[in-house]
Parts: C-alpha cells; sequence; structure tokens
C-alpha cells in the first residue's frame, strides 16, 4: 500500500470534513473537495475494497497504522466521537456515497444509514457484526499432512469419550509444528484451513497451538517451553467437551442458563488434565485462565492477587485472534486489519499489552515484511 498516497488520502479527507464544519453538507466549497478525495481513493483501491481500522487514535490499514498527523487525529477524534470502528470503500464508491459518509463522521446521519444509503460504502463500530466487503482469509498450511490431521482428530475424539489423553500423539504434533515453522518461516501458512473440518473446536484448539508457538519463537523460547506453551494453546478449550454440544455449537445467543454452563468450561477443562498423565503445568494454567482477561475481570473469578501465568496470557491473545479471524456466529470473518485493529482496543484491559504487540508484530512482520508496526507509544498516546 502506497503510504504517500494514503497521506495525501488522509488529509484531503481531513479538509473536506473542515470544510463542511466551518460551512455545510452543500456548499460550492465542500463541492469542490469532494472530486478530490473520490480521485485520490481510485489508485488506493485498484478494483478491491480498501478498509480504514480506526483504533483509538490510530487508524490502521491492513493492519498497519498510519504516520500520525493532525489530519489522521481529526478523523479518528470524529470518528471516535461517533462510535465508527472501520470505514470500508467498495468497488463503484462515488462522490455520493463520500457525501453521505461524510454526514455520518459529522453525526448527521446514523451509522446505519451508510448500509440503507449506499452500496459502495460500509461503516461500523469496532463490533458490528454486518460487514459485506471482502475479506481475504489468512493463507492455509498444506504441509501438515492428512495423517497427522487424522490424529489429531482422533485424539480429540478420546477426549470426546473421556477416554485417556494420548500425549505422545500430541507431542509429535506439536514437534511438527515447531519444524514446519523453520522451514516455512510464517506462521500465518500454518492456520488449519476451516474447509479441513467441520469441528470448530478442533480447529481453533490446532490453531491456537499453532499461534501460540509463532508468539513464543518471536520471544525467543524455545525447547520444552516452546512445546508447552503448543500443548496449552491446543489444550486451553478441552473443557467444552464436558459442556452439552448443543451449547457449544450454538449459532445464536446464549440464554442465562446456557450461559453459566458455558462458563463451566475453563475449570471442567482444567481438572481433566489435571488427571491426566504428562500434562505440563502451563497447559492446565491455561485451561483455566484463558478467560480470566489480564483484568482479571472475567472467569472463573480470580481471587485478590492473582498472578496469571504467561503460557494463559499468551493463550488469551492466540484464543482472542483466532476467534475474531473466523467470527462463527456472525459468519464473517475479519481480515488481518480489522482483527489487529480490535486487538489494540483491547490491549491493557482484556490482554496483555507487550505481549498483545508482540504478537501483532510478529504476525504484520512475517506476513509483510520487516519491521515494527505497532509500539507502546501508539497505544499510549
Ligand atoms: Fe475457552
Ligand atoms: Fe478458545
Amino acid at each position: 500500500m502506497n503510504s504517500e498516497l494514503l497521506e495525501a488520502l488522509i488529509r484531503d479527507f481531513s479538509n473536506t470534513i473542515a470544510t463542511l464544519q466551518l460551512y455545510d453538507p452543500d456548499h460550492p466549497r465542500v463541492d469542490l473537495l469532494i472530486p478530490k478525495v473520490v480521485e485520490g481513493l481510485r489508485p488506493l483501491m485498484l478494483g478491491e475494497a480498501l478498509t480504514l481500522v480506526i483504533a483509538k487514535d490510530l487508524i490502521l490499514v491492513q493492519g498497519k497504522p498510519l504516520a500520525k498527523t493532525p489530519h489522521s487525529q481529526r478523523l479518528t477524534t470524529l470518528c471516535g466521537r461517533q462510535g465508527i470502528g472501520f470505514v470500508s470503500f467498495l468497488p463503484g464508491f462515488a462522490a455520493a456515497d463520500l457525501r453521505l459518509l461524510l454526514r455520518i463522521i459529522c453525526g448527521l446521519e446514523s451509522l446505519e444509514s451508510a448500509t440503507t444509503g449506499s452500496l459502495y460504502l460500509r461503516v461500523g463500530g469496532i463490533d458490528t457484526p454486518v460487514d459485506e466487503s471482502p475479506c481475504h482469509e489468512i493463507d492455509s498450511f498444506e504441509d501438515l499432512s492428512e495423517e497427522e490431521l487424522k490424529g489429531l482428530v482422533d485424539m480429540y475424539d478420546a477426549v470426546g469419550e473421556k477416554a485417556q489423553l494420548d500425549t505422545r500423539q500430541l507431542t509429535a504434533i506439536i514437534a511438527s509444528f515447531v519444524a514446519a515453522f523453520r522451514r516455512e518461516a510464517n506462521p500465518l501458512f500454518a492456520l488449519v484451513p476451516l474447509r479441513m473440518t467441520d469441528e470448530y473446536t478442533f480447529t481453533h484448539s490446532v490453531d491456537v497451538g499453532i499461534l501460540n508457538i509463532a508468539q513464543g519463537m518471536a520471544l525467543g523460547i524455545e525447547g520444552q517451553q516452546l512445546h508447552d506453551l503448543g500443548v496449552a494453546g491446543m489444550l486451553h478449550d478441552v473443557g467444552k467437551i464436558f459442556v452439552d454440544k448443543e451449547i457449544t455449537t450454538k449459532p445464536g445467543k446464549l440464554t442465562d442458563a446456557e450461559w453459566q454452563a458455558m462458563r463451566q468450561h475453563p475449570s471442567r477443562g482444567a481438572q481433566y488434565l489435571l488427571n491426566q498423565e504428562g500434562i505440563p503445568r502451563a497447559a492446565i494454567c491455561s485451561a483455566y485462565e484463558h478467560h480470566m482477561r489480564y483484568d482479571l475481570q472475567g472467569y472463573p473469578e480470580a481471587p485478590e492477587g492473582w498472578e496469571l501465568n504467561l503460557a494463559s496470557q499468551m493463550t488469551m491473545i492466540s484464543d482472542t485472534f483466532d476467534a475474531l479471524r473466523t467470527r462463527r456466529i456472525y459468519k464473517d470473518p475479519w481480515d488481518f486489519a480489522k482483527v489487529s485493529g480490535h486487538m489494540l482496543t483491547l490491549a491493557g484491559s482484556q490482554l496483555n499489552p507487550d505481549l498483545t504487540l508482540n504478537f501483532l508484530n510478529t504476525l504484520a512482520r512475517l506476513g509483510e515484511g520487516e519491521g515494527n508496526y505497532f509500539s507502546l507509544d501508539n497505544l499510549s498516546t
């Protein structure tokens, strides 16, 4: 993405808003500026959708924050005021759509009017479940053999039948993941393609294991500790096996009673793992703590002074990323740009901020080449 063109777009956009605020939406001065913004979008889109994610005072494009300027600040402030989390420009976006967007940003129209009033514009809060803009899915890992996958599925079936967990199989799989990382040098390729199995908990567990290994490797963790992190990710949701399947696979909102049952899965999982042989401590802690949140406001309720295990905190991050990436309830997977924008807003409350930055930088760097895109400066100011 050409950053000079992007910055010019943000500048023109911000100038148009400032003019509109000074005069009114139909003033001739606004008319003069609108074509400039529409023209500025064209070379950045090249027939594809372009999404700007607004995360606090940052604008992110394809997961990378743009430089902070007075123009970007004007935009993020106004968007924040209206609760706007992202703006997607779809191919076909024209002057009339921009007028509507300007009115939304200035609070003259609701966010929903983007959907009802334009075919080429999507505006939403960061949690808006409706998003029809095309999302590219994160690439899949083809090197994991069918046999290895089958071994994993068998292992999960065994847990489902409340049989003993075959930790040797788990160890072999983790070792093959670590070897694959060293070969591929890109953990994004390791995520199991969703088409390979319909079992969400299974694919999700494998993905969280892989993402834990990616995080650990970026922090220089090696050997047994790295292996344990992978196991922790793969077994974090094992307690869901003991929750009614109708609840764990329910596509809609859970009732209070169902939610109570769902909230049991961390303690049920940890209890199960405690009774198995050869399960690393990191995995037991992660099963128990992965919904506790960094600020300890989650569940199970944390006693006063509770200190979260490092593996649990890393698992929380991988878990959040994979859940947002797939978002099975709303059937609208988010791309990396939106997921990273949202995760930045969770850093410091739900998620450990340092580990979140390590995670996002690792994925961004491996996906896009060298460089750190997220820093504490971006978060704290
Ligand atoms: Fe969970
Ligand atoms: Fe999970």
